[in-house]
């Protein structure tokens, strides 16, 4: 399996460029079997994760092809399969979304249960709760670990979600989409992977509105049409570059941003004493982060969008170990978020975890060693971590890495940091 080797103590100088948000793609990808023709999606990010979707709907029949720009052609008319319950699938926790885009145009779908995750049982609740909302008939084989969704006609309801998860929302979305009449989802998810997704079925002739707030409607619509669309900027990798700046007392400018949904992120480096401004160049918006002086630290709670990204709480990890004084994460989202840190306390980090809850003392230095990336936000916090260590650290499990942030090393070494990969 494959490492990086960090050397410490550069700081993070340049400029990087943002590439297309993960989460979001692995939204629009299966959204494109909804149409009857080809789709182009434009900027996508070419990590493990993407790969893998592309890999998924081919073995469904579809007629595929991601070029290295990060265009992905899907033509769907070919599906001839409605059934994936492959090891890969079972493995890649967003192939439940096949479940809502295969309900959503063929009224059947079979596919291997998604794993429950490094970072949490991950129920699917919520999901099912939708689809027999919409007039499915849903049977989880527990024995075969697969779940099975039939429906003769969708029809469209409102649907109260206990819990505002991403994947619920965007799920029922797509089995909505074509379902007969209109559909409601209220307590939706906020995040801005939903309006994505919402924006590409729009484009696909579609009607879904109130994206980006707690109350979404959507239409059925019968004829969906391809289309070309191209993804959001990732405002997780833009968070984790914006945190490995300000940790090792650099100065980056981070192009390809939308600024309000780094929000969170920026106020709370802010607090900590780091300098983040948002400006223009008259064509696209940019961020630009610096510190120049040891940073203070914050507290932290995870929240559903617009609150702080769970997703960023691992990278915060590791820049407030190096804070002066106290600071508090509650991980309110998930509840194994903190492997990372008997990691971080390996190289001298200061932790004491209660639960949920994780109470750090700053230290001065970090000693670097050989880490182990126990899912993909806790990898990026682990390079942060040996990006400031004194020494070199080898970082193992990268393909944790490699499923959602795109060129890591390569962006990394640009702004000066001493990284190599060897696989
Ligand atoms: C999405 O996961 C993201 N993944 C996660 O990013 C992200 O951390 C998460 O949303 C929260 O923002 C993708 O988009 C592919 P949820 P998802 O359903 O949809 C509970 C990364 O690092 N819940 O919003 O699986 C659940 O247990 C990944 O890029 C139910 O109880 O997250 C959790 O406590 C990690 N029942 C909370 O909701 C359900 O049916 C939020 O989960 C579904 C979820």
């Amino acid at each position: 399996m494959g490492y990086f080797e960090i050397k410490g103590g550069a700081r993070l100088e340049g400029v990087v460029t943002i590439s297309g948000a993960k989460n979001a793609g692995l939204g629009v990808i299966p959204a494109a079997i909804l149409a009857g023709e080809m789709c182009v999606i434009e900027n996508l990010p070419c990590v493990s994760d993407v790969y893998i979707f592309g890999e998924i709907l081919s073995e469904l029949g579809a007629a595929v092809n991601l070029a290295k720009n990060g265009v992905m052609t899907i033509d769907p008319s070919s599906i001839s399969k409605l059934t994936a319950t492959s090891e890969s699938v079972s493995k890649f926790r967003a192939s439940y979304y096949l479940l809502g885009a295969l309900l959503g145009r063929y009224g059947h779908v079979e596919l291997a249960l998604p794993g429950g995750c490094d970072i949490g049982e991950r129920p699917i609740d919520q999901h099912i709760k939708g689809f027999e909302a919409l007039g499915a008939t849903v049977v989880i084989d527990e024995e075969n670990c697969k779940i099975t969704a039939d429906a003769d006609q969708l029809k469209g309801c409102e649907i109260y979600l206990d819990v505002a998860s991403v994947g619920a929302t965007i799920n029922i979305m797509l089995a909505a989409a074509r379902a007969e009449g209109k559909t409601l989802i209220v307590n939706a998810a906020k995040e801005p992977y939903i309006v994505d997704v919402a924006n590409f079925i729009n484009m696909m002739g579609g009607s879904v509105r109130g994206a980006g707030t707690d109350e979404i409607r959507i239409t059925g619509r019968q004829n969906l049409h391809g289309c070309t669309y191209a993804i959001i900027p990732d405002m997780m990798e833009a968070g984790t570059f914006m945190i490995a700046a300000a940790a090792t007392g650099g100065n980056v400018v981070l192009n390809n941003v939308i600024p309000n949904h780094l929000d969170a992120i920026s106020a709370k480096l802010l607090e900590s004493g780091a300098s983040v401004e948002t400006d223009d160049d008259g064509r696209e918006f940019y961020v630009k982060v610096s510190a120049n002086r040891r940073l203070r630290g914050v507290n932290i709670k995870t929240q559903f969008y617009p609150g702080f990204p769970t997703d960023l709480q691992q990278p915060m990890g590791a820049m407030l170990s190096l804070a002066k004084g106290r600071s508090l994460i509650i991980e309110d989202i998930f509840e194994q978020r903190f492997k990372y840190v008997e990691e971080l306390k390996r190289m001298g980090a200061q932790i004491k975890l209660n639960n949920r809850r994780a109470m750090i003392e700053g230290v001065d230095s970090l000693k670097a060693c050989d880490l182990y990336a126990s899912d993909l936000r806790a990898g990026a916090a682990l390079v942060i971590a040996a990006l400031t260590a004194d020494g070199v650290s080898r970082l193992h499990n990268i393909h944790y890495i490699d499923r959602g942030y795109e060129h890591f090393e390569h962006k990394l070494a640009a702004l000066g940091a001493d990284v190599k990969r060897f696989d």
